[in-house]
């Protein structure tokens, strides 16, 4: 049922403040303010020195987005890979390593291969999965469920917000089982997460910024969205979902590949699109606009007002963020104007984005 909606899909982002705040609910201890998970880990997490990670797709984007949170906030270096590229690899795997598989069907074949490996491998599995009778919950030793609900639209939207809510939660688990995060610093990342679904709420009412900026983006046959750290993988999944839903080719990048061979296509026909929440790498990702900007790019930029303001460059567009949306975990609400962008782009080209051409919605063969 689509509800009000015209589609699944708007459904579906809309539904993210709720079901975003179910699964921190269900992580989190919200009264004392820390991270609780419910379910025992079989192994002491102070034994770990990394944890390996393996998905497809989107959910593969929210593995990359959680290493920042995972080195960061549990000092563990993460090794991560596409389930396809890692199940043939023969990846030599820590003994007793932990690994974990993030999955919205729970039923992807190679993310299920990757799993069977580490299992082979001696691997802990610990898959993050929305079906939980799916076939990776039940070869999982554990299972962090995501708390989306079902999903119907083929392009991955509320799982992939839900995916982060989990992995931001195991961060602050596994750091503070290591003796790495104080209390107080762990409430302090507490409250951010638990301030994420008012943020998300806040973005969803400024959807009608979004829609200029998708009639400009429609005209498009490529374009690039920038970011760095947290920002730099959502930018990949920005550009996944563009081009899945519009057909028109694009790549995320990390911003500071620009001058790395990118910089070369830069024209006003290609809109590159840069991710600037106020975080420590604001100043950096403001200065990879400016080049683009003296180079004579067409920019539209999703960030705050300061970030805006700092840029000082002409931007063909502004999709304005709240300023109080900052930290580590601002990749959880810049999800929504991103997802909302491609929504926005396709529809207006009559697209149809809950049956996206060549798509299903749950990929059971290699
Ligand atoms: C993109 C999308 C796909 C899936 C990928 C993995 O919007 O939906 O990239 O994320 O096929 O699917 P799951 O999470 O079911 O393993």
């Amino acid at each position: 049922d689509k509800g009000n909606y015209r589609h699944f899909m708007a459904k579906e982002i809309h539904e993210q403040p709720e079901v975003v705040g179910r699964t921190l609910a269900h992580y989190l201890d919200l009264a004392e303010g820390v991270a609780r998970l419910p379910f025992e880990l079989n192994f002491d997490p102070k034994s770990l020195s990394r944890v390996t990670i393996s998905a497809c797709g989107t959910a593969y984007y929210a593995g990359l987005v959680a290493r920042y949170w995972l080195e960061r906030f549990a000092r563990l270096s993460v090794d991560i890979d596409i389930a396809s590229e890692f199940r043939y690899r023969d990846p030599p795997l820590p003994e007793k390593g932990l690994m974990i598989v993030v999955s919205q069907s729970g039923e992807t074949a190679d993310t299920l291969a990757a799993l069977r490996y580490a299992k082979e491998h001696g691997q802990h599995i610990l898959s993050i999965v929305n079906v939980e009778s799916s076939t990776i919950a039940r070869e999982s030793e554990t299972v962090a469920k995501t708390l989306a609900g079902p999903e119907i639209g083929v392009a991955s939207t509320k799982a992939f917000t839900c995916q982060l809510a989990v992995f931001a939660c195991l961060a602050l688990a596994l750091g503070r089982a290591r003796g790495v995060l104080t209390r107080e610093q762990e409430r302090a990342l507490v409250a951010e997460l638990i301030a994420a679904p008012g943020q998300m709420a806040e973005a969803l009412n400024r959807e009608a910024q979004i829609e200029p900026v998708a009639r400009d983006v429609a005209r498009a046959t490529s374009v690039l969205y920038l970011g760095r750290g947290p920002s730099f993988p959502l930018s990949m999944e920005g550009a996944l979902k563009l081009k899945e839903l519009s057909y028109i080719h694009a790549e995320g990048y990390a911003a500071g590949e620009l001058k790395h061979g990118p910089i070369a296509l830069i024209d006003y026909a290609m809109p590159v699109i840069v991710l600037a929440p106020p975080d420590a790498s604001l100043e950096k990702t403001v200065s990879n606009l400016q080049e683009v900007a003296a180079r004579g790019g067409h920019l539209i930029l999703i960030g705050s007002p300061r970030a805006r303001h700092e840029a000082a460059a002409e931007l063909a567009g502004y999709i304005e963020m709240p300023e109080t949306v900052a930290g580590a975990f601002s990749a959880l609400v810049y999800a929504v104007p991103v997802q909302l962008l491609a929504y926005h782009v396709a529809t207006f080209m009559g697209k149809d984005v809950d049956q996206p051409r060549n798509l299903a919605k749950s990929v059971t063969v290699e």
